[in-house]
């Protein structure tokens, strides 16, 4: 039983929690408290900082420092209120998924803007819905990706795969949250990898029955995917948030953390379309192992994108 004190105010329920935090050396301690307080009581921050005086009920009081305490064992402040931006848009989050990041909406970017730059140069300058575009989403995790695109793309079709099955099942939650649930079409695979018939109708028959190698049977004009990448190695220097919490199918990639970007990449060599476009995440140091990877026989317009913080970030191809 978390013992409360009488004065069960808004103002004194975050000073304690806040305070709780900060001794337990929690990065970024007044937000996480401030965000834990707003998910008990579910109001905005705007209604916190208006009603400082208002007295919390027992009930929520003791909710709110059961959540503080497991904060300051180190649970991520996601998977405790269950939910985390990316691109503008609400995603449910649980210990089954990789947290959304904001260095992933890079990938969103460059998608999108290698995507206008096909319109433009096939002569059509009016930004695009998408129409007949088909359109990978590799590991997709709480379906960001996917569904970001979705949002942007109104009239793209999408394949979204993942190794784990209770991903996909919170992707799914999110696409019908975002209502894009009929465009994207989930696949436990690994990789590429489709299991004979798992492909959606419109997909050529072709790609359902014999190993992808003509033309016609590659499917995609867009792949994407920000797949794990951490080394193990790195293990013992990684947050405990991220260590002891976020799903480590979600997190390695191997020993050195690059190993998945080969298959990776000569399977999507395999499904893009000639002129389609690979658009990928990557980990802090794994430029010098992947960029090679994308040899001159089969891809052009090799570009890095760094992210806000300098670092290399997304790497983008487009198939020949
Ligand atoms: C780094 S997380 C990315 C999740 C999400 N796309 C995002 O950007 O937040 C990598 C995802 O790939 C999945 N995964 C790992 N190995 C895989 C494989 N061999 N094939 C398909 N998915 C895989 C994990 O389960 C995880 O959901």
């Amino acid at each position: 039983m978390i013992e409360l004190s009488l004065d069960n105010s808004v103002r004194s329920l975050l000073k304690r929690g806040i305070a709780q935090l900060r001794d337990a050396d929690i990065p970024s301690f007044t937000l996480a408290a401030e965000l834990l307080l707003l998910h008990v009581l579910g109001r905005n921050r705007t209604w916190l900082y208006a009603h400082p005086e208002e007295i919390i009920a027992d009930a929520d009081a003791q909710r709110f420092f059961e959540l503080i305490a497991r904060r300051a064992t180190g649970e991520p402040t996601q998977y405790l209120t269950g939910k985390q931006e990316f691109w503008g848009l609400e995603f449910e989050v649980t210990p089954d998924i990789l947290i959304p990041r904001p260095e992933t909406e890079h990938v969103i970017e460059v998608a999108l803007d290698r995507l206008a730059l096909r319109e433009l140069r096939a002569g059509r300058p009016q930004k695009s819905a998408g129409s007949g575009l088909q359109i990978a989403d590799i590991g997709t995790g709480s379906g960001c990706i996917a569904i970001a695109l979705a949002k942007e793309l109104t009239a793209a079709d999408f394949v979204a795969t993942d190794i784990s099955p209770a991903a996909l099942a919170v992707a799914k939650r999110n696409a019908t949250r975002h209502a894009v649930a009929d465009r994207i079409h989930f696949i436990e695979c690994n990789l590429l990898a489709f299991p004979v018939g798992a492909m959606p109708n419109s997909a050529p028959s072709v790609f359902n029955e014999s190993p992808v190698t003509s033309h016609q049977s590659r499917l995609f004009h867009l792949i994407a995917s920000n797949p794990p990448y951490i080394g193990r190695r790195e293990a013992p220097s990684l947050p405990r948030e991220v260590r002891d919490h976020e799903p480590p199918s979600a997190l390695f990639g191997g020993e050195e953390g690059y190993e998945l970007y080969a298959d990776l990449i000569a399977q999507s060599a395999a499904h893009l379309k000639p002129g389609g476009i690979l658009v990928l995440e990557l980990g802090h140091n794994s430029l010098p192992a992947v960029q090679p990877l994308l040899d001159a026989a089969n891809w052009t317009d090799v570009a890095v994108t760094n992210d806000l913080a300098g670092i290399p970030r997304v790497l983008a191809a487009e198939r020949l």
